[in-house]
């Protein structure tokens, strides 16, 4: 079955269907998925099948309904249990095609070489949160104005990162092309560089990406150089398809033949590895090259998301080091579906985490407000702190928690959240985070109000907003 996208590129779905006297066998291949035919009933005249995959530790199953009307097998399914049925049409395709590839060959183990990139967390801008399938070149190049225009590019931010569905088909000799989106990466990366600015992509090991779109599968060093010959600085590869052929347990050979050869392209390119945390990335993303990797599965633009991944990162603060960054994923600051308030609490949290911040929102037309939480200079100093220390969490009692990052030389971020629907008073000790001096030699700043405060007790105590922050540092010689 295929659909055309306006991109110029087909999505082809396929069902390989075999009826067997009382059964249905065979396989279904849909964007990123390859079910097998677990059940089956009725005949070719009216069925159902259920199909399974196994997706790491978990399974995964569609379900169908479907007659055969000729030589075309009319399909329908429900993309979710609560869903109105979608229904398809499917022609007879070349026998073969569309058949999962063999597993390829995994290499043996080996420490890729450090690229010496990413000396603290990336700060750009990625176009999924906000543009999912509508980026393309013009909202790249008018991304890379505003970038500059905004004023965020002198904040600190530098990559511009396409996301998934900028990919096309393959050329004779198997070199991938961008769809009609983008009609010339390089004249694109030209464009992004003369700004000052940097360029970066997305691929999958797998043969598809999460979106449907050609993965890199069998093709790691074509890809790597074709990437390195555009121009491109930093490269998000996103597990995907590959989770039809490997098990988790196998990721970590497939993302060092990669960072092998995004060494090997000759290009300094940041390599980000989107796995969503399976398999303790963090214990071997050094190992394969990987200037960061995705701690957890996909953030979304509300506070229960974002609290529920930030708040969660505690027990992972040991694996981050210059170079190599635990990412909770892509900001949602400016969305819309959170308050300005919880985007502080966001930005905030993000820096203690010493993550990667990009922005995921459509910086052309920001407000000043969502600007200013975003270009906070003070706020982005604590995230990009060069010792690379990782904040954690000293102390939680009910919805409130202190985070404290030390940024070296005495001097400390604290961050006293409120989690609650309610403005709450936080309180701690000085003792509470390390700092036993004189008060009289403290310097507090509160980095959202930024104002400097003075330490007249031995306690610090503030109103938080509901769902809100305080962020400090403090230099205590
Ligand atoms: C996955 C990733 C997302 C995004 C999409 C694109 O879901 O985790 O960040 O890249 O794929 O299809």
């Amino acid at each position: 079955m295929q659909s055309a996208r306006d991109d110029g590129t087909v999505q082809k779905s396929y069902f390989n269907l075999k009826q067997d006297s009382a059964r249905i066998t065979g396989t279904i291949r849909v964007t990123q998925f390859f079910y097998t035919i677990s059940e089956s009933s009725g005949d070719s005249n009216n069925f159902r099948i259920a199909a399974t995959m196994k997706d790491g530790k978990s399974d995964r199953s569609v379900l169908y309904e479907g007659r055969l009307v000729g030589d075309e097998l009319h399909l329908a399914t429900r993309r979710r249990p609560d869903a109105p049925l979608t229904e398809m049409v499917a022609h007879r395709a070349p026998a073969g095609e569309g058949v999962m590839p063999a597993k390829l060959a995994l290499p043996t183990l080996h420490k890729v070489r450090d690229n010496g990139l990413a000396r603290t967390p990336p700060m750009g801008w990625n176009s999924w949160n906000n543009f999912k399938g509508r980026v393309n070149d013009a909202v790249v190049r008018e991304i890379a104005d505003a970038m500059v225009s905004s004023g965020m590019k002198d904040a600190g931010y530098v990559y511009i990162n396409i996301d998934d569905t900028w990919e096309g088909e393959r050329d004779r000799n198997g070199n991938i092309q961008s769809n009609k989106k983008f009609p010339d990466m390089k004249d694109l990366a030209d464009y992004v560089h003369s700004k000052g600015l940097k360029l970066g992509i997305y691929s999958s090991p797998g043969p598809n990406t999460c979106a449907g779109y050609e993965g890199t599968y069998g093709h790691e060093e074509q890809d790597a150089k074709t990437f390195a010959a555009w121009g491109i600085d930093y490269l998000k590869y996103d597990w995907c398809g590959a989770r039809n052929l490997y098990t988790d347990e196998e990721m970590q050979p497939v993302y060092q033949k990669m960072g092998d050869a995004l060494l090997a392209s000759g290009r300094p390119i940041v390599y980000s590895l989107c796995q969503y945390g399976r398999n303790d990335v963090w214990k071997w993303g050094p190992e394969v090259g990987g200037n960061l990797w995705r701690t957890t599965g996909d953030i979304r633009d509300a506070w229960d998301s974002m609290t529920k991944i930030g708040f969660s990162q505690n027990e992972l603060a040991l694996w981050a080091s210059p170079g190599h960054w635990n990412d909770p994923d892509m900001l949602e600051v400016g969305n819309g579906g959170m308050t300005e308030t919880e985007y502080k609490t966001h930005m905030s949290l993000w820096s203690l985490l010493a993550a990667p911040l990009l922005a995921g929102n459509d910086i052309r037309n920001m407000t000043p407000r969502i600007r200013d939480i975003l270009t906070n200079r003070e706020v982005i100093a604590v995230d990009q702190d060069k010792a690379g220390k990782q904040g954690k969490r000293i102390k939680k009692s009910g919805d409130q928690e202190i985070w404290v990052r030390d940024l070296g030389a005495g001097v400390r971020a604290v961050g006293l959240f409120n989690l609650s629907d309610k403005d709450a008073q936080v309180s701690f000790d000085w003792a509470e985070i390390g700092i036993k001096d004189s008060l009289k030699q403290m310097k507090i700043r509160d980095l959202w109000q930024l104002n400097d405060l003075a330490a007249s007790q031995a306690n610090y105590s503030a109103t938080v907003p509901a769902h809100g922050v305080v962020l400090l540092r403090v230099q205590s010689r």
